[in-house]
């Protein structure tokens, strides 16, 4: 079977993805060593997207959501979405489809859907510049915490996220509204520990599940935030999560979000505590970064169950193998491991 990776020039992206060049090239070195035939793209037109489907792979590895067709914002509905764009050509994708990804895209979304279906997510309100003029109109009671609705990386997100005063919100709210010209995502402050889970569903569909506790450095007005600074330090610490009550809640919401969710194949789920130990899903990253060696996804594989890169990217890909219909490649034995990763 031929392989795929389709990726974008995703400097510019304000959205998740595998990440840079550098991870799409680990991703593709791993799966060369599995054996396949594979060759990585990066797609700017729809044109190069054609040139893919002429070649009809067996399996395309989408390392982007969507390519970027028009810069502005506010043309963003030209964007062309890699995973409706495949389908609709009949080419095997790997990753959730087109519905699924703006739970994504747009965290308002997930939360609204999950908390329909009675999984935890902090309180929130919607908000831009001006639209209240004092705290006692404000729906949730200070601290806030205030983000973008759509972007990722810990874009947009520093120390002045968090507010405790009607003053220090309203200029957050301005200057976020001024950067990504979209309204922004007002939560009640969580300030419990905070987790990341990265899930991966297996061909017989059980759910291999990697809990691990995300520290953010304290920042110098004595807050942990993983804002877009400590995510380009690389200055969190990952940890093992040891406490065995803590590893199974988490473990726990992290399951019911990424069914809830109507996730395929993998997905990262971010989740934070209240200082209760009350825990609540934060967002959903549908196309994890694979940066090998840094990335949440491979990490929290590696430090909770050991996995290596290369088996994280064949644990990866075996949804979209078994779809593929094609007999087992050479570098991989038919009764490996798979068969005794349970849920959790
Ligand atoms: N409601 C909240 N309370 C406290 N901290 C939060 C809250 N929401 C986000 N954070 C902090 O901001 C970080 C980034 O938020 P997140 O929604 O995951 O955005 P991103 O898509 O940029 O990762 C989180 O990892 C956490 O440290
Ligand atoms: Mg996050």
């Amino acid at each position: 079977m031929h392989i795929e990776i389709i990726t974008t020039p995703n400097e510019t992206l304000k959205e998740s993805g595998f990440g840079t060049l550098k991870a799409c090239n680990s991703v593709l070195d791993a799966i060369q060593r599995m054996g396949y035939s594979v060759r990585l793209n990066v797609c700017e037109t729809k044109d190069d997207l054609d040139a893919v489907v002429k070649r009809k792979p067996g399996l395309v590895v989408l390392a982007v959501k969507y390519i970027p067709v028009n810069d502005k914002d506010e043309l963003r509905e030209d964007d062309i979405w890699l995973s409706d764009y495949f389908a609709q050509h009949r080419i095997n994708f790997t990753g959730s489809s087109r519905e699924v990804l703006k739970f994504d895209s747009n965290k308002v979304l997930a939360k609204i859907h999950l908390t329909n279906k009675g999984i935890k997510t902090a309180n929130y309100f919607i908000a831009t510049p001006g639209q209240y003029n004092n705290e006692s109109e404000l729906p949730i009671t200070f601290p806030l915490f205030l983000k973008p609705l759509d972007a990722a990386n810990g874009n947009g997100i520093d120390d002045l996220s968090f507010v405790t005063n009607f003053t220090d919100y309203e200029s957050k709210i301005v200057s976020l509204y001024k950067s990504f010209n979209q309204p922004i995502l007002a939560e009640e402050y969580l300030d419990g520990r905070e987790f990341t889970v990265a899930v991966i569903k297996t061909v017989n569909e059980k759910l291999i599940v990697s809990a691990i506790e995300v520290i953010p450095p304290t920042s110098t007005n004595g807050l942990r935030i993983l804002g877009a600074q400590a995510k380009k330090d690389d200055s969190e610490k990952l940890i093992k999560i040891d406490d065995n009550e803590v590893k199974s809640r988490v473990t726990i919401l992290a399951i019911d979000a990424f069914n809830t969710l109507g996730v395929r194949d993998f997905g990262r789920i971010d989740i934070k505590a209240n200082k209760n130990g009350e825990c609540f899903f934060m967002e959903a990253n549908l196309v994890p970064g694979m940066t090998d060696g840094s990335s949440y996804f491979p990490q929290a594989c590696n430090i909770a169950h050991e996995f290596a890169y290369d088996k994280v990217i064949e644990l990866l890909l075996a949804g979209g193998f078994a779809r593929a219909s094609s007999t087992v490649p050479p570098n991989i034995c038919p009764d490996s491991d798979h068969k005794f990763l349970t849920a959790i």
